[in-house]
């Protein structure tokens, strides 16, 4: 072992903070309120040889799995996690879309709410669902991991509690992925070392197939096989690194009643739209009289940027079972037609089909849209660039480094983790709470971009005052391209309460708000040139990450730490422990 491997004494104290952190304080009072169960689940992380197109790699996996094995619940259930790593890699997990009310020791994200759990280490992750049901997904939340460690996370209605549509004959997860032929960990490592921007994939998955398109890989593929006449419910979910998706099946409509284990009005359409971090649910209705059809289902990107994307398409199969029983069949695909999608940049049409998503603003799932703002924020957000270091040559903008910000503030990540900073009060020298409102030089965000596209560097936190009703419009910038950013809210939902193409207005927009059914998300899409409005009540105390779910822009820079402060778990709740 060489000698920079000794940890600095600070490095030691700071892990021992953690350390201690993850085995006492797990605040843990919204179970006794619920009466659902305990369910348990083991991560073994572990190293497994995956093959596809006929690439074989060693890889970390859960368990060996990829993607990663399910966790169903159902609402008012409490879920534990114990994660062993076995790898050499440091890793932590998110439970993507979670509330975690009052549990930040469990949301995940590393050297947010968390230390990362290394080699040999184990961390309990506990939580309790409350108020939410529908399609989430778990992933790792540290550097680019999470291309191969995630899985779908299904929250089933409490017992004898329907859905609000149509009893499902079957439920499937679809989860979009990516396959790497090369080892992720090292594409953004080189990267971030060059300045440049990181190689892309090698394709799509589904359910970690990527299907017939690619080269050694017709064997690879997902196949749906269905009965003709019934409703499916297709848990959907984009766990790509990179990339927003356009999906469709050939021949079927879809009928959208889900976003973000949020139940929305539903609506029909042929096409769906969805950004890494966001999942829905749909239905899919067979048709009456099938027998041995088979269908084309497929997927591909949503792009508008500057840069370099993998431009491929995943193809999986619908095939309907013949009514009499015989052996199985290998279906040809030959000839086949390849359902529609839009032009890979087609910002329209993605603009047109996230203004359908609506709540369902009924008396049981009321829209709770704060209709006044104590505090408000604008941020910009995009690319930048940050400078090279003295004797190196770079590869991105005209010999620097790409950055990412919000605000124009790329945030740098703290060795101790921020949650474990303010909870024992030694936030000096960790973080400052001092992030920008509003941004530090206005500039016409979707004109032409100034000359200066340097960004600042900083650990610095919005401070969220408990229970205060929150604004945050988001400003695309087109700094070296524009492009739509999915972005991300750790801990709350929030309302998109408006969206448009270029500048935000502030004397104009606000009147077109919608206060009386919005979509209810956790992640959305800033339009790719424009802007959006979300709001919502902090009501979580904690620290939680705000940002893009391009993995690419978080590891640039772009998230910031929202503190709900100001609030202290009494001692009794705060100290219970459940390990
Ligand atoms: Cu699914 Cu912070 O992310």
């Amino acid at each position: 072992m060489s000698a920079s491997l000794i940890p600095s004494p600070a490095f030691v104290v700071a892990a021992l903070i953690c350390l201690m952190s993850c085995l006492w304080l797990f605040p843990d009072v919204a179970s006794a309120k619920h009466a659902g169960i305990t369910r348990h689940y083991k991560f073994h992380i572990r190293l497994q040889n995956m093959t596809r197109l006929c690439h074989t790699k060693s890889m970390v996996t859960v368990n060996g799995k990829f993607p990663g094995p399910r966790i169903v619940a159902r609402e008012g259930d409490r879920i534990l996690v114990k994660v062993v790593n076995h790898v050499p890699n440091n890793v932590s997990f998110h439970w993507h879309g979670i509330r975690q009310i009052q549990t930040g020791w469990a949301d995940g994200p590393a050297y947010i709410t968390q230390c990362p759990i290394q080699t040999g280490q184990t961390y309990v992750y506990n939580y309790t669902i409350v108020g939410q049901r529908g399609t989430l997904f778990w992933h790792a939340h540290i550097t680019w991991l999470r291309a191969t460690l995630y899985g779908p996370l299904i929250i089933l209605p409490k017992h004898n509690v329907s859905y609000p549509f149509q009893k499902p004959y079957k439920e499937v997860p679809i989860i979009f992925g990516e396959w790497w032929n090369a080892d992720p960990e090292a594409v953004i490592s080189q990267a971030l070392q060059t300045g440049g921007g990181p190689n892309v994939s090698d394709a799509y998955t589904i359910n970690g197939f990527p299907g017939p398109l690619y080269n050694c890989s017709a064997n690879e593929t997902f196949k749906l096989k269905v009965k003709a006449g019934k409703t499916y419910l297709l848990r959907m979910i984009n766990a790509a690194l990179n990339d927003e998706l356009f999906f469709s099946i050939a021949n079927h409509t879809l009928i959208i009643v889900e976003a973000d284990a949020v139940y929305i009005k539903p609506f029909e359409t042929d096409i769906i739209v969805i950004a890494p971090g966001q999942t829905t649910n749909v239905l899919l209705k067979t048709k009456p009289n099938s027998p041995n059809a088979t269908f084309l289902m497929a997927a591909r990107p949503y792009f508008t940027g500057s840069g370099t994307f993998d431009n491929s398409t995943v193809a999986g199969i619908l095939e309907y079972k013949k009514p009499s029983v015989s052996s199985a069949s290998n279906v040809s695909i030959e000839g086949l037609p390849l359902p529609t999608l839009p032009p890979i940049n087609a910002t329209s049409f993605v603009a047109n089909f996230s203004n359908k998503f609506r709540s369902l603003a009924t008396p049981q799932f009321p829209a709770n849209v704060p209709q006044t703002v104590q505090k408000r924020f604008f941020f910009t957000i995009g690319l930048g660039s940050s400078p090279c270091s003295n004797n190196q040559t770079c590869q991105g903008p005209n010999g620097t480094k790409f950055a990412a910000s919000l605000n124009n503030i790329s945030f740098a990540l703290p060795k101790t983790a921020l949650l474990q900073a303010h909870f024992f009060g030694q936030a000096n020298g960790v973080y400052t709470t001092d992030f920008p409102t509003t941004p530090l030089m206005p500039f016409n965000y979707t004109g032409t971009p100034p000359n200066n596209t340097m960004v600042a560097n900083g650990t610095k936190v919005a401070v969220l005052p408990f229970n205060t009703t929150v604004e945050v419009v988001l400003q695309g910038t087109s700094i070296l391209g524009a492009e739509s950013h999915p972005l991300h809210l750790h801990g709350y939902n929030f309302f998109v309460v408006g969206q448009g193409f270029g500048n935000f207005d502030p004397n104009k927009d606000p009147a077109n708000f919608n206060f009386v059914d919005p979509v209810e998300r956790n992640t959305v899409g800033v339009p790719s040139g424009g802007w959006l409005a979300i709001r919502f009540r902090a009501d979580n105390p904690g620290v939680w990450l705000m940002h893009c779910h391009f993995d690419v822009h978080l590891s640039w820079g772009l998230r910031t730490g929202m503190g709900s402060f100001g609030w202290q778990a009494p001692q009794s709740e705060a100290t219970s422990s459940t390990v």
